[in-house]
């Protein structure tokens, strides 16, 4: 476990559905069905919350096939610890997970929302365009 002050810590665990759907959606991001993110949930390669006061109120993942292909996902600060450092402290945990655990050539990619962008280029993302550029599709 590392901390970033005296009040928050980052634990390295994967969220629980509760905090998970609250996290997402006191964060502006969109909500998934509760089977749909049990199972997602237990896919996860590596995931951090952050803690204070026994309430996970941050949190990211790195989900992926295990060798070659990687995504960063669920990064997200509840609104009101946001501007804290605590996006960076995720950040940070995930790629020392990334740099010392995941094989060499892995492709790690993730889909930025701006202005998030910024957070990632501070860890060495690179925009892909115009060599290539990312594509989504959400099942209706
Ligand atoms: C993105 C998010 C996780 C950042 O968390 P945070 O704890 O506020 O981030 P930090 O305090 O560690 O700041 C890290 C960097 O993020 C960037 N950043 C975060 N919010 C920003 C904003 N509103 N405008 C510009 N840059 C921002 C900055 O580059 C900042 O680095 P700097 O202080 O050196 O300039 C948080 O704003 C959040 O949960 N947003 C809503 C959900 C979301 O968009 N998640 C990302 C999906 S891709």
């Amino acid at each position: 476990m590392a901390s970033t002050d005296k009040h928050y810590s980052v634990e390295e665990r994967t969220p629980d559905y509760d905090d998970y759907m609250r996290l997402r959606q006191n964060a502006g991001l969109t909500p998934f069905s509760r089977a749909a993110a049990e199972i997602g949930l237990a896919g996860t390669v590596f995931a951090v919350v952050v803690v204070v006061d026994g309430q996970v109120i941050g949190m990211g993942r790195l989900i992926g096939d295990g060798g070659c292909f990687f995504q960063i996902t669920d990064i997200a600060v509840q609104p009101d610890h946001q501007g804290r450092g605590l996006g960076k402290a995720i950040m940070t945990a995930i790629m020392e997970y990334v740099n010392t655990m995941l094989p060499k050539t892995a492709y790690v990619s993730l889909i930025a929302d701006v202005p998030a962008n910024k957070l990632y280029e501070q860890f060495g993302f690179r925009e892909t365009a115009p060599r290539s550029v990312g594509m989504s599709y959400i099942v209706k």
